[in-house]
């Protein structure tokens, strides 16, 4: 039967089966190269959808308005301090207001549970942007540009390996991503910064029905070996206390992914981070941990960054299309 995401939230991919992931991954190829060759497809004339952050966003808040944009619809940008939400209004409130005025609704923001409620009352498709434990559309971006890489369908039976923080919204939902498609994933990291058993339990019995392996190493060079990606993120995520800095530099510097780091991967790996990343000193954050810590690269050398088997810009360009390819899967 063909595959229709039509009403649906899109709140974790532990709710989609492998063929509605696969359908999104071919969605977002084909409004990809719609917007390359200039092709109009304003396929949601008319609709309206409301963008809530109650983080930060510099690539998904832009995909998700020109993405919008895009789809001919009109997109109205809630930040932290613009609305009432959680302050003068619950999320269920919030959920039955917006619900009635808008056609789909995007929250970024804290626990899983806050998304899920919203989307519980909203009585429209809700879309996770980013909580604390799941980051669902980065992942469709992510495998989208795995297969431009590797082929349609091509990451089956190769290993993704995820180094250092693996137990963020990021590595957790790699983990899901790659169980649900077959794909082998690897968290490789210390113990204090794993994914969660239960969802590791999880993903493993997803991966008994696809053919996919999780591993959880300690080891930089059994995490690397033969691995066709390594993905890093930062080492302190959004929400979570400056505080941490030291004891994540601790615990996380084995596991930089640098020029030597990669030789340990296949020939032909790649290098992949969901941005924005702390490889120099161009930023606040990147300078502050400087002054405090001495280290003028974090979580990846600004070599491997902008090296050649980087692909960090074109996984930013395709949070555009797989975020457009949620939204019209879900409001057509
Ligand atoms: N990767 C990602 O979600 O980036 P933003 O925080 O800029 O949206
Ligand atoms: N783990 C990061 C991802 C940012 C896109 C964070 O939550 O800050």
């Amino acid at each position: 039967m063909a595959v229709s995401l039509a009403g649906r939230n899109f709140l974790k991919l532990l709710d989609f089966t492998p063929e509605e992931i696969r359908y999104l991954l071919d969605l977002s190829a084909d409004l990809k190269a719609k917007k390359r060759a200039g092709e109009p497809h304003r396929y949601l004339e008319g609709k309206n959808v409301a963008l809530i952050f109650e983080k930060t966003s510099t690539r998904t808040r832009c995909a998700f308005e020109v993405g919008a944009a895009d789809l001919g619809m009109h997109a109205v940008y809630l930040d932290p301090s613009a609305s009432q939400i959680g302050k003068k209004e619950s999320i269920a409130d919030t959920a039955r207001v917006l619900g009635r005025m808008f056609d789909g609704i995007e929250y970024r923001g804290f626990g899983q549970e806050r998304v899920e409620e919203l989307a519980e009352f909203a009585g429209v498709p809700v879309w996770n942007g980013l909580t604390t434990e799941f980051h669902p559309t980065q992942m469709i971006a992510d495998v989208l540009t795995m297969e431009e890489e590797f082929g349609r369908g091509g990451m089956v039976g190769r290993k993704v390996t995820f180094m250092g923080d693996a137990g963020n919204n990021v590595g957790n939902s790699l983990m899901v991503a790659c169980a649900k498609l077959g794909i082998d994933f690897c968290a490789c990291g210390p113990a204090e910064q794993m994914p969660d058993a239960e969802l590791v339990e999880t993903c493993r019995a997803i991966a008994a029905e696809t053919g996919a392996t999780i591993t959880l190493t300690p080891d930089v060079a059994e995490g690397a070996a033969g691995a066709s990606v390594i993905y890093t993120d930062i080492w302190v995520s959004m929400g979570e206390p400056a505080e941490l800095w030291g004891e994540r530099i601790r615990l996380l510097s084995p596991y930089q992914v640098n020029a030597e780091l990669m030789e340990l991967a296949a020939d032909d790996a790649i290098f992949m981070h969901c941005l924005p990343s702390f490889h120099d000193r161009k930023t606040t954050i990147g300078e502050e941990v400087y002054q405090q810590f001495g280290l003028a690269e974090l979580e990846v050398t600004d070599e491997v960054f902008e090296g050649p088997r980087s692909r960090v810009f074109d996984e930013a360009e395709n949070r555009l299309h797989s975020i457009k390819a949620v939204m019209y899967a879900t409001l057509m």
